[in-house]
């Protein structure tokens, strides 16, 4: 059994001009310990689907459909407080902005002990103890002095370590990380990557990490899926999609990131994105309306790619 199993989910908005379906159909597993990347262009559905999971939803959206199975249990039926059971516990999220989810009224030490305490019901005493632990754990210099911080006080990097150090210190199955470290500069960027793969490693945490940059993704996870639209069109081990991605979408993707990399393709070289279309699959509604087919066609194993499937 996957310790994270999303099957057919349709996470909706009502608005006032209809329904927007932020999240369309989308099945993914994720294994304990495992890393699973969700990559795609703004508005794809990233964040919705982790916000789905935990059900942190505005007052205008719903699961329209489909199941979310958490550690054997049908967490997409619970209500509110089953739920809250869970968030920050079994279940973590870190976002890109550290200083939107830390509270700048309250120091470091607070926070973290205050999540200890409610959470793994620990005393303050033994819950000061485990901040500081933590802080060291997630390689901050002077654990003593950010204890005693308030947020505006730490730089970006330092409130994203503490973010992490806050997310992990109720030792979560999983992880839920959504573009953690875009807002950071690449230095920092790349420490804390190593860090979240160390911790990962250490504490048998899965991580479902969100992002549109396919440079982190390669080194942080095991397993992608690529969104458009609110549907995934491709998913493949990390390897895999970057070796032989079939669907188009993925392939201007990758092209667009290779652009910026010194393995650019051949200048003048036209690249024919619908390439992999044979007798037995096309994506003429993708070519067509940009819309990605509701069928997938199994490449390999663990490669599934969007498309419509020609009847022989
Ligand atoms: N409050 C809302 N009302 C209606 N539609 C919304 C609302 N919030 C988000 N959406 C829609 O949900 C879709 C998916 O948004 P989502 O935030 O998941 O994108 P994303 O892939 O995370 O993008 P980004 O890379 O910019 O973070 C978008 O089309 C967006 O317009
Ligand atoms: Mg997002």
């Amino acid at each position: 059994m996957s310790l994270l199993e999303v099957r057919e989910l349709q996470t909706y908005f009502d608005t006032r001009r209809g329904v927007v379906k932020a999240v369309d159909g989308i099945s993914f597993t994720l294994e304990s310990g495992k890393g699973l990347g969700i990559v795609g262009e703004s508005g794809s559905g990233k964040s919705q689907t982790a916000m789905s999971i935990i059900q942190l939803f505005q007052h205008n959206q719903r699961i329209a459909g489909g199941s979310i199975m958490f550690d054997g249990r049908q967490i997409s039926d619970y209500t509110d407080s089953q739920l809250e059971a869970i968030r920050g516990n079994e279940i973590s999220i870190i976002f890109q902005e550290p200083m939107s989810s830390l509270n700048p009224v309250f120091t470091v030490s607070k926070q973290l002990c205050e999540v200890l305490i409610t959470h793994q019901n620990m005393s303050s005493e033994d819950a000061k103890a485990k901040a500081y632990e933590m802080l060291k754990a997630v390689k901050i210099d002077q654990p003593e002095r950010v204890l005693k911080s308030y947020p505006h006080q730490l730089s970006g990097g330092m409130s994203q370590r503490v973010m992490i150090a806050m997310a992990l210190s109720c030792n979560p199955k999983l992880l839920i990380a959504d573009e953690p470290t875009t807002a950071l500069d690449v230095i920092i960027q790349a420490e804390i990557l190593k860090l979240m793969n160390e911790l990962k490693e250490k504490l048998n945490t899965a991580i479902l990490f969100i992002t549109h940059d396919l440079g982190v993704v390669s080194k942080m996870v095991d397993n992608v899926v690529v969104m458009h639209g609110g549907k995934i069109v491709e998913s493949a081990p990390v390897k895999v999609l970057f070796k032989s991605a079939k669907h188009p979408y993925t392939k201007r993707l990758i092209a667009a990131f290779l652009k910026t990399d010194i393995r650019r393709a051949n200048e003048g070289e036209t690249l024919d994105f619908f390439e992999a279309e044979n007798d037995q699959y096309d994506f003429q509604q993708f070519r067509d309306r940009g819309v990605a087919d509701d069928d997938f066609y199994q490449v390999s194993a663990g490669h599934m790619i969007a498309c419509r499937l020609k009847k022989k």
